[in-house]
Parts: C-alpha cells; structure tokens; sequence
C-alpha cells in the first residue's frame, strides 16, 4: 500500500494535482453512511492547513445528526443540500486564538480547501456552502450551535457518496498570467 492509497482509506490512489484539477462541488449525496475514521482524517486534512503566524484558530463541528442537518439547512438560502448529506462540517473560527488581527478567514478557507481536497481524495463528495460574511447567517449558526461568544461560524461544508459526477473543468486561462511585469 502506498502512502497515497494509506491517505484515502479507499485503495484509490491519486495524485495530488489530478485531484485538485478534477475536484468539483458536490450538491447531491447517496444515503452511504461515512466511516469515522474517514471524517478524522478529513479533519487531520483540515488542521494541517497553513495559517497566520501558525495560530491555528479553527474549531469544527461534526454533524452526523439528520434533524441538525436539517435545521442549518435553512439557515442559508444555499444550503438546500445539507439533509442530504451523510455528515457535514461546521468550519468555525475562536477569535481568542488569533495572533494576527484580521487574518483568521483566511486561516478558515485554507482548512476548508484542505477538507474539500481531502474528501474528493478519498471517494467522498463536498461543497462549500457559505456563512462568513453574511451576518445573518453567522447570527443564525451561532444561536443553533450555541457558540461562544468568541467563536464564529465560518462555512459549512455538506460531505457524503457523490451521487452526480460533474465534469471536470478546464479553468486555465494563459492570459491571466503576467510574467514580471503586468
Ligand atoms: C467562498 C465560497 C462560498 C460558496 N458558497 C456556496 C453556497 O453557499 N452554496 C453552494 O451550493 N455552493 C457554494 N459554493 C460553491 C461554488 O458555487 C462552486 O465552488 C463554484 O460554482 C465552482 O464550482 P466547483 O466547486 O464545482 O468547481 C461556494 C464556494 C466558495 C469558494
């Protein structure tokens, strides 16, 4: 077995850049649960990510629970897939442990790219769904989750057995690189 294939849990192997270019949004979900050990590697996924002054301000919230799925679903007008999911991910930043003032939704995006890189890795499906920075929805998942008073939801991140197969995209545009000088 491979250090790849040991990474996936699946026996799939697959480089890391052939996953990056064929990753898409998943917004539909077969009923297959997830093992948990996939979710905590999801998580390693997440944790490893790069962060500001490595100050690491994530928490996050599994959700394995279908009628909690159900309630952040219409927490957002874009959540309409949350029930579906087998689980999700509740990115969230605890703005006590920040050393560099203003860049912890970074920090957060760079853990939820991880978690979304890492599901598509290992057979699973995932889509970003967004709180951070509309108000309203960081208003409504801290009163859902009982957030502390220092934590705030950054995304949620729907995962389960893809049941669509996007196409990959071809996003590379030539004319969007300046070489020295713009
Ligand atoms: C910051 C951010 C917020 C997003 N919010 C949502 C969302 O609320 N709901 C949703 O279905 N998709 C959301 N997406 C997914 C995008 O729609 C998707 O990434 C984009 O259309 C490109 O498609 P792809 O992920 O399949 O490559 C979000 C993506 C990002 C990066």
């Amino acid at each position: 077995m491979t250090g790849t294939d040991q990474m996936t849990g699946t026996g799939q192997s697959s480089d890391l850049i052939s996953t990056i270019l064929t990753r898409r949004s998943i917004r539909s979900f077969t009923a297959q649960p997830i093992p948990p050990e996939l979710l905590t590697r999801l998580m390693q996924a997440a944790m490893s990510a790069p962060s500001a002054h490595n100050e690491q301000p994530w928490h996050f919230i599994l959700i394995t629970d279908k009628a909690l799925l159900k309630t952040a679903s219409v927490l957002s007008p874009h959540m309409a897939m949350l029930p579906s999911a087998a689980a999700a991910i509740l990115v969230c930043a605890d703005k006590d442990l920040e050393k560099s003032p203003g860049l912890w939704s970074m920090d957060c995006a760079a853990a939820s790219q991880n978690i979304l890189l890492a599901a598509h890795s290992s057979g699973l499906g995932a889509v970003w769904t967004a709180i951070y920075p509309r108000q309203d929805r960081i208003d409504g998942f801290k009163a859902a989750f009982n957030l502390p008073l220092s934590v705030i939801p950054f995304a949620m991140i729907p995962l389960g057995y893809p049941a669509e197969t996007p196409a990959k995209q071809d996003r590379f545009k030539a004319e969007r690189i300046h070489f020295d000088k713009w």
